[in-house]
């Protein structure tokens, strides 16, 4: 029988077992095998530890499974407070934006909510004891500290951030404080005078360095009575917007606003009804530049030759077959901010088309008379009214890369090329990597910018990168002008 060896196992799976195994009090090894039992009896545990029940809450009722699936996972350490109470709002509030929330109380928190009410709504035990032997079996507050990705403080008091300041690990909550590598968010709540106080002052500054954030506290009225100012924990919707804040950044767009059109993959050329003329381009590079444009924010429209990928999401795609149909769909997509130039166009067509599929005759092999098909690249550069800002075309050479780029970047009226060697041993047409050399014109002067090796997505990436700068020097131009 082949043996398994827990260590070499991924860390997700591994984090997952040590979780389990704790909360059923069984060795990991022991885990295992009751897993592959509840497997072969079919009914095992879905594969999250959040949703796994502890064999023995020290409080509270079993836990609930959401349908929601949670997306990150919060430790909350609710201080001893008045405004203790919104922190059950605040667990309610964590769990409508799928975060799943593990509760920590301290002593003087459990003086203003009650485990039960806590552990009832977090579906989950609620932890306050750092010498509890069931959570310190598996030394419990190292995984609370770091099996998050953040830590929320609220109420956040006077004592606990005079702790976490001065780095104190007296209890549960604070050495959580000290052991994570996790974002903290804190929430304070006090009385104006301790929040004024020099000494929170000074610990308060001393967090901030320390890179913990502090949401609030807002003025208002206190819970003493006829004493307010500034000192009211946030409110709890306040709290988890700030939390969510941090938890997913919002992703840069820098092409917002911007309308995106580009083209990709070959064409094909029909001869008669069932055959065509075509080339090896597999669309990969148009289309992953497609994908880089829309997640920078851009609306998109990808004209697209024949090609065996999936429209990439959220991006308009219009399938065509032939070059004449793919000038057609272009011009019907202008005005457009940034035109890029992706496909590798079929430069001739057949200009005596058969209707009905040739046959073979005793005349020997029909003659195939070509014509030139458009040049879109360059019909589109040279428009006067409609002509995109920026305009960038491609180069697929097999010799000569960079003098035959320069002198397409002239020939066409393009701004920038985007230069690549397609020769066969490059593996360049129909394979994932490619080798680039970006020419960008200033008024007369060529620049070339040589890129190493990449894969076609993070040429993409790069190319965004590289528009999305010039697209911003230009708006900032414009704006000094006037
Ligand atoms: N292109 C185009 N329409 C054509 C031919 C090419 O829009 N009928 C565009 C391509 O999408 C690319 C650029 O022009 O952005 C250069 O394409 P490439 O195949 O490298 O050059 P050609 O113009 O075909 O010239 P040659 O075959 O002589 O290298």
């Amino acid at each position: 029988m082949a043996s398994l060896t827990i260590r070499k196992l991924d860390d997700a799976v591994k984090t997952y077992l040590r979780l389990r195994s704790a909360k059923n009090r069984r060795s990991v090894e022991e885990e295992v095998r009751v897993i592959l039992r509840e497997l072969i009896e079919g009914r095992e545990e879905p594969l999250t530890p959040f949703a796994v029940p502890p064999a023995a809450p020290t409080v509270g009722p079993t836990p609930q499974r959401t349908g929601a699936v949670p997306e990150a996972s919060v430790t909350l350490i609710i201080g001893g407070g008045i405004a203790a109470y919104k922190s059950l709002d605040l667990i309610r509030r964590l769990k409508e934006r799928r975060i799943e929330v593990r509760c920590v109380l301290t002593k003087a928190a459990q003086q203003f909510v009650t485990p039960l009410a806590v552990s009832a709504l977090s579906h989950e035990r609620v932890y306050s004891d750092l010498f509890d032997p069931q959570s310190e079996f598996d030394a419990g507050h190292i995984r609370l500290a770091r099996e998050c990705d953040m830590i929320v403080v609220a109420p956040a008091t006077a004592d606990l951030m005079a702790k976490m300041a001065n780095g104190h690990a007296d209890d549960l909550a604070s050495a959580i404080l000290l052991a994570t590598n996790r974002k903290i968010l804190l929430a304070p709540a006090m009385n104006p005078l301790m929040w004024n106080n020099a000494a929170t002052r000074r610990n308060v500054a001393q967090l901030q360095r320390d890179g913990v954030v502090l949401i609030g506290p807002n003025s208002g009225e206190m819970a003493e009575a006829g004493e307010a100012g500034i000192g009211r924990m946030s409110e709890a919707i306040e709290i988890a917007t700030a939390a969510e804040r941090l938890l997913r950044p919002p992703v840069p767009r820098p092409l917002a606003g911007k309308r995106v059109l580009i083209t990709a993959g070959p064409t094909h050329e029909p001869i008669d009804p069932v055959r065509y003329i075509a080339n090896r381009s597999s669309g990969k590079q148009g289309f992953a530049i497609a994908a880089a444009a829309q997640a920078a924010g851009a609306e998109v429209i990808l004209v697209s030759g024949p090609v065996g990928l999936d429209d990439p999401q959220g991006v308009t795609v219009k399938h065509v077959e032939s070059a004449r149909q793919m000038l057609e769909q272009v011009q019907a997509a202008l005005p457009a901010d940034i035109a890029i130039f992706a496909a590798a166009v079929a430069d001739w067509r057949v200009a005596n088309e058969g209707e009905q599929k040739l046959k073979k005759t005793s005349a020997g092999m029909p003659p195939l008379q070509l014509v030139e098909n458009p040049d879109i690249l360059a019909t589109i550069s040279k428009l006067t009214d409609k002509r995109p800002p920026l305009v960038i075309g491609f180069a697929a050479e097999t010799e000569h890369l960079i003098d035959n780029a320069k002198a397409k970047i002239a020939r066409k009226g393009c701004d920038w090329i985007v230069a690549n060697d397609v020769s066969p041993a490059t593996g360049v047409m129909g394979g994932d990597r490619n080798t680039v050399h970006l020419l960008t014109r200033d008024g007369g002067e060529i620049s070339v910018d040589s890129w190493p090796v990449m894969t076609k997505e993070q040429v993409a990436v790069e190319l965004i990168a590289h528009i999305a700068k010039a697209v911003a020097n230009n708006t900032a131009k414009r704006e000094t002008a006037t």
